[in-house]
């Protein structure tokens, strides 16, 4: 599948899925969704892939929404198709087997919040802004803002930014914990690729482990999470990672991590 929406590729083994309608500001429009699930697809079959990131081409935005004029005569029908498919293209984002970093460059408004907040960390550009700003067109967020946002920033706080349609800056972003760190736009990148860098660097098993666990756990009882994270550290056992890192400490040497099941 060649695409019109998105720019994809990967680095190493870091894949970048960069958001590429800059004339809409990059929204969202079904053939978005289509294009990435197609790259979601390719990066489940491709075990070398460790790290993904999604980002925006251009200065202005990562993505600012989805797209009001494919949505403007949607039939009530239509509409809550389009809500599923985008919630479901971002539970797909939110399970896949990896780490996935939004790298926020502008404006992520409405839909471009809620790919944000199905990441599992956020690092933004001092310019970045956050909302969910579909009150102002007379709707709600359809693709799990209600649902992301209220679990990670609280209830309060996403009920003010859902109910206003106020836009955030990057730094009132971070201080409420929905982004993790905010660097120059120049630093971005740099900064954000670091990290990915670091994480191609760790277990992929255990990587895979922790993520589940705290996805998993987050939305039961305590002690329910805390049965997922007794089975899952003991499958960690299963891979050759849980060896070699314990094995490499007391070795006094750097673990080489190959994500294999022994
Ligand atoms: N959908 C479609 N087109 C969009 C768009 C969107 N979400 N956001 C921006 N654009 C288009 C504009 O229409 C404009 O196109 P033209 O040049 O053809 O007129 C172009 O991108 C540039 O935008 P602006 O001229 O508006 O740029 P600006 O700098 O003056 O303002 C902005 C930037 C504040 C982000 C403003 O564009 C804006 O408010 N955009 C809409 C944001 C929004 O409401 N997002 C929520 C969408 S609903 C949603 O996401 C529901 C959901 O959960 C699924």
């Amino acid at each position: 599948m060649s695409y019109n929406t998105i720019l994809f590729e990967i680095e190493g083994s870091v894949a970048v899925i960069r958001f590429n309608r800059p004339k809409a500001l990059n929204a969202i429009n079904p053939e978005v969704v289509a294009e990435v699930n197609d790259a979601l697809e390719k990066i489940e079959s491709n075990p070398s892939v460790r790290v993904l990131i999604l980002t925006g081409e251009g200065e202005k935005a990562f993505v600012a929404g989805a797209d009001i004029a494919f949505m403007a005569n949607l039939s009530p029908l239509a509409a809550r198709k389009f809500s599923r498919d985008g919630q479901d293209l971002l539970f797909r984002l939110e399970e896949l087997p990896i780490p996935v970093i939004a790298c926020v460059n502008g404006f992520a408004l409405g839909g471009g919040t809620e790919i944000a907040l199905a990441c599992d960390f956020v690092y933004a550009s001092e310019n970045a802004k956050f909302g969910q700003p579909e009150i102002n067109l007379g709707i709600i967020p359809g693709f799990g803002g209600t649902q992301r946002l209220a679990r990670l920033v609280g209830k309060g706080m996403a009920k003010e930014m859902i109910m206003t349609g106020a836009m955030i800056s990057a730094e009132e972003a971070k201080r409420i914990g929905l982004v993790n760190k905010v660097f120059s736009p120049e630093k971005l990148w740099e900064e954000t690729m670091k990290t990915a860098n670091l994480l191609t660097t760790k277990g992929k098993v255990s990587l895979k482990a922790a993520k589940n666990c705290i996805d998993r756990g987050y939305d039961v009882d305590l002690r329910s999470g805390c049965y997922v994270e007794s089975d899952t550290f003991g499958l960690c056992m299963t891979s050759s990672d849980g060896k070699e890192g314990m094995t490499a400490f007391l070795e006094k040497r750097k673990p080489d991590f190959k994500g294999e099941l022994i």
